[in-house]
């Protein structure tokens, strides 16, 4: 019998979690353009107003069903490429060329915020949480550079268990077994995984090691909605801090993006300071992703012997489990403005 065979959230490719998702990288997406974005199934038509703002449009115009993709910015809202009809940044339609006044009919348009360099997208109307972050970094300003963007034939959530799969870092990476990984959920949308073991004094390098810690190795794991997990490491005095932005693509795949993120500081020595840290980073991070590259192209995650080690996978499998999911990919979904009445009357 499976760990994972009745799992109605984890690894469940029709199923998307509630949560802020990566949509693309900022500097994809000038003032004045407009791209065709497709977000885990649902087609969208993302635009830069004139004013600098990301608003991301469900794709299909309620006139006739063109992409509005294929349209263009005006203002702060975006035109449709076939008959011109205007829509603001909250979907509505201001303007049909051909009448004077536009019928009350839109398109939905979903909460956007743009952090780390890239865009992201909120799988409700009403964010409940904030865009993943950092927890020792929160709230306040950050430097960070974008990573490699990569895919995975696999589903996100199994991505994601490697950074607490502890077995494998002896196994694949070739790192000690030092570590003893114990979860801690924070809220409904998040879950730490951090390891609880101190650092051990078996040899004279590992003594040496000791004296950068007070006492546990810090490695840890923050999850948010099972789709973004920052992971931190590194001694007491400084600590790295890699994101990693996953969500599903065509065919349940993961497409991911890595940032990497250190606090702020100022002045140009601050700035150096930090691409030299950011690039350690950068360094770090693709040595963990590369070693398993492998493994994620012909796996077919079935949980069938957790063992005692694996117990913090099955807290974040357990964990995913009482996520809430959106019917995202529902394109029968009633829009949020009045649909056009009954059939085929004018309006
Ligand atoms: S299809 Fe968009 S305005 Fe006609
Ligand atoms: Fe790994």
């Amino acid at each position: 019998m499976s760990a994972t065979a009745d799992c109605q959230v984890f690894n469940r490719p029709d199923r998307v979690v509630e949560g802020w998702y990566w949509a693309l990288r900022s500097r994809e997406l000038k003032r004045g353009q407009v791209r065709a974005v497709n977000l885990m199934g649902r087609e969208l038509a993302v635009f830069r107003g004139r004013d600098g703002r990301v608003v991301a449009l469900d794709a299909y115009c309620p006139h006739m069903g063109a992409h509005l993709a294929c349209g263009r910015v005006d203002g702060d809202g975006l035109r449709c490429f076939f008959h011109h009809w205007r829509f603001g940044a909250d979907g509505a339609v201001t303007d049909v060329p051909c009448q004077p006044r536009p019928p009350r009919v839109g398109v939905r348009s979903w909460p956007v915020s743009e952090a780390y360099g890239l865009v992201w997208i909120h799988t409700t109307p009403e964010p409940r949480a904030p865009v993943p972050a950092v927890p020792e970094l929160e709230g306040l300003a950050v430097d960070a550079l974008l990573g490699n963007r990569f895919t995975k034939k696999c589903h996100p959530n199994v991505v994601l268990i490697n950074a607490i799969d502890s077995q494998h870092f002896h196994s694949v990476h070739n790192l000690p077994n030092v570590l003893d990984m114990v979860a801690e959920p924070v809220d409904r949308q998040r879950l730490i995984v951090r390891n609880a073991n101190p650092v051990p004094r078996t040899s004279r390098l590992w003594r040496f090691i000791s004296r950068f810690y007070a006492s546990q190795l810090t490695y840890s794991m923050c999850y948010w909605n099972g789709s973004t997990g920052t992971v931190t490491l590194g001694p007491d005095f400084f600590h790295f801090h890699i994101m990693f932005a996953l969500r599903t693509g065509p065919g349940g795949v993961t497409e991911g993006q890595t940032v990497l993120i250190t606090k702020k500081r100022g002045g140009p020595f601050g700035w150096l300071f930090n691409r030299v840290v950011l690039l350690l980073t950068r360094l770090v991070g693709d040595y963990f992703a590369k070693g398993d590259t492998k493994v994620f192209e012909t796996i077919k995650f079935d949980f069938k012997t957790p063992l005692k080690i694996d117990r913090p996978i099955l807290e974040f499998i357990r964990h995913l489990e009482a996520q809430p999911t959106v019917p995202w990919t529902e394109t029968a979904e009633a829009p949020a403005l009045p649909a056009p009445a009954d059939g085929l009357r004018a309006v």
